[in-house]
């Protein structure tokens, strides 16, 4: 063969390679004055939350950090956001943000202090602001290790000695008998990858140091210690009801020239150190820690997730002579903004980190994703774009249930101390004042937008025509099934992702002493005396949203909330009502999508709908219509609204408890699986 033949071979093999490679691996980039970013929509049990880290808020820890900080000259995190001392004031700052869902770590060093040591103090007031989060109806999510330890567990070797694990082990079973009986999510490690490098090979967390045979060993380790964590748990008592999972950075890795077979070949070589290693080592049980060319068995790692955490950032574009450092700005495409971290904004990778864990078949949250934005003037695009992404993916049928924005507040950034920050409240850290930043502002607009309104349940009327069942207590109050028919009412609204009710309960508001839902927040009011159902609305004027979704405390009606939310909203009518057309008598008539007569005591023949049980309600019909003292609902406001009350048709069957011959089909209907 002569010699250009060779050269030809070689070009085209070369050629075809990074064809191949770029066909694989496309790195998007979406033009974005092209997408309508601002009617995000997300389904309504999608949870909604903010996260923070225990050494990034709390103030005043002693741990491998807080030791770090001084022997290297850094910023100290000092008191930080003096969360220790101000969390129900932090807590009423998540409240504001209408999220229902709260990442937060313990601080193991707070817990024990020294080896064999608990402080009870610290277990006692981390369980008590578990307690304050569930009665504000905000879910929490507990991280057990997210960088920082206790100083005697670092000086034994830390996670470099695998006989150590037992440590993490034993405190996090502790905290697992204390708080699982209220907390249902719980997150092993926060990003072992990061843990792993930035503290063994780039040196820059504790312990600082740069090596790979201790890199080997920690990563090693914290794979052994999460796969222990996930089993011990799951045996314990409770473990069966919780949600346990690891939290996984993804970095994108980006070859600089996509010409450049080196830079291919780098990208992918951080790509399988950062990235791929780690899940596969989940999926198959099997782990290559970075840099070694052997992957070791470790017992129980194969599946042990109910769910994973993405943090996810950026993508970075991969050289041989990539910055290693924070000093020199890594490289990015001309197109692309800096953030404050000097990293790109790319919320476009968040879709390939997705698509990256996709395999591992695991439902998947968001569990960090923010920006470092001193004046918040990237942040608003920065939630835009990624909120975009997450909710195209979800349409594109991938199972992603929750998304937590980094960070709640401004806080402690590790080795760059104060100077970046990623909260969606600003804090002064002189004064410790917060406020609330226009992004803030417009994650709270979001997540309000796709949360379902208010419940509010007629739950007053007697069951008098159930005879001997009952004549004294409210209807909603009876069993069926061995629930409550409120209980079962809720727990529709709950499945459909409501998550507040005020439940209207007549004159014998004392029977529902002690009734409570988990995962919903509820009010109850109580009449003076017999209102109807009209004046027992009036009577709560003060506690009802702009807009609510009106239910009979005696109907069980299981359609689809959103949808008839959706379409209300999208009318902009005053009241929505769902219609059936299946049903053995007609109570009203609807026509072009509107409800004209409505007649509950007669009938009429050209009637062709009845009142299905669901509403949408919008507050400024009680404030127009409704009057003080006795009056029906039904006869004011239907007769007021004729012609202009939005006639949702929908045919699912609705079960109510007029008499027992209904209640017990009712029974029958839920015995067979319910809805
Ligand atoms: C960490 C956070 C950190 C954030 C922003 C994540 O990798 O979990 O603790 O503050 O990145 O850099």
């Amino acid at each position: 063969m002569l010699w250009w033949e060779m050269a030809l071979i070689a070009i085209g093999a070369y050629a075809l390679t990074i064809l191949v490679l770029s066909l694989r691996n496309p790195e998007t980039h979406i033009d974005w004055s092209k997408q309508d970013l601002e009617n995000l929509k997300f389904p309504s049990d999608f949870s909604w939350g903010v996260a923070t880290a225990s050494h990034q808020i709390e103030g005043d820890n002693q741990n491998n950090w807080s030791q770090f900080e001084s022997s290297q000259g850094l910023e100290a995190s000092g008191s930080a956001c003096d969360h220790w001392n101000r969390w129900k004031d932090d807590f009423d700052l998540i409240g504001n943000l209408n999220v229902g869902y709260y990442r937060f770590s313990l601080e193991w060093s707070r817990v024990q202090p020294q080896e064999g040591e608990w402080d009870e103090v610290a277990i006692q007031q981390y369980s008590e602001m578990v307690d304050n989060l569930l009665a504000r109806n905000i879910e929490p999510m507990v991280t057990l290790h997210h960088f920082s330890h206790p100083i005697w567990f670092q000086n034994k070797g830390g996670f470099e000695v695998e006989a150590n694990v037992e440590d993490w082990i034993v405190f996090s079973q502790k905290m697992f008998e204390v708080l699982s009986d209220r907390v249902k999510w719980w997150c092993t490690i926060n990003e072992p990858a990061v843990f792993t490098t930035m503290g063994y090979v780039l040196g820059e967390f504790p312990p600082g140091a740069r090596s790979f045979k201790q890199t080997r060993a920690v990563a090693t380790n914290m794979m052994r210690a999460h796969a222990r964590c996930y089993r011990t748990l799951k045996s314990m008592p409770r473990g069966d009801d919780v949600q346990i999972g690891l939290v996984k950075n993804i970095n994108i890795f980006d070859p600089y020239r996509r010409w450049n077979l080196v830079h291919w070949v780098q990208a992918k070589l951080l790509d399988e150190m950062f990235n791929r290693c780690w899940l596969r080592g989940l999926r198959n049980g099997r782990f290559r820690a970075p840099s070694s060319l052997f992957s070791t068995k470790i017992p129980g790692l194969k599946g042990s997730s109910d769910f994973i955490g993405v943090n996810y950032y950026t993508h970075l574009l991969a050289t041989p002579f990539m910055p290693t450092t924070v000093e020199i700005d890594p490289l990015i495409r001309p197109w692309e903004e800096r953030t404050d971290f000097r990293y790109p904004m790319y919320a476009e990778g968040l879709r390939r980190s997705f698509d990256m864990v996709a395999n591992l078949k695991m439902p998947i949250f968001v569990t960090e994703n923010g920006v470092a934005d001193d004046d918040d003037d990237m942040r608003p695009e920065h939630i835009r774009r990624h909120l975009w992404i997450t909710a195209n993916a979800i349409s594109d049928g991938m199972d992603i249930r929750g998304f937590y924005h980094w960070s709640l507040m401004d806080n402690f950034e590790w080795a760059e101390g104060y100077t970046q920050r990623f909260g969606l409240y600003h804090v002064n850290f002189e004064t410790q004042e917060r406020t609330l930043k226009d992004s803030g502002q417009l994650y709270a607009d979001v997540v309000k937008d796709n949360t379902l309104p208010q419940v509010v349940i007629l739950a007053g009327g007697l069951g008098t025509r159930l005879g001997e069942i009952s004549e004294s207590i409210p209807k909603s109050l009876i069993e069926v099934n061995g629930k409550p028919m409120l209980t079962h009412i809720l727990d529709w609204a709950l499945c459909q992702g409501c998550r507040k009710a005020l439940v209207l309960t007549g004159h014998l508001g004392e029977m529902f002493d002690d009734f409570t839902h988990r995962g919903m927040s509820l009010t109850f009011h109580q009449e003076p005396e017999p209102l109807g159902t009209g004046g027992a609305l009036w009577n709560a004027k003060h506690l009802l949203d702009d807009e609510f979704i009106l239910l009979w405390g005696d109907d069980f009606h299981p359609i689809d909330y959103n949808s008839i939310v959706s379409d209300h909203r999208q009318k902009a009518a005053p009241l929505t009502m769902t219609v059936t057309e299946s049903h053995e008598s007609m109570n009203l008539r609807h026509q072009d999508g509107q409800v004209i007569v409505y007649d509950k005591a007669n009938p009429k023949a050209n009637f062709n709908g009845y009142e299905a049980g669901t509403s949408i309600v919008k507050k400024s019909v009680i404030e127009t219509h409704g009057r003080e003292g006795k009056w029906s609902w039904e006869e004011t406001i239907y007769t007021a609204l004729a012609g202009k009350m939005n006639a949702y048709v929908d045919n699912t069957a609705f079960w109510d408890m007029g008499t027992p011959e209904r209640l017990s089909r009712f029974g029958e209907f839920l015995k067979q699986g319910g809805p």
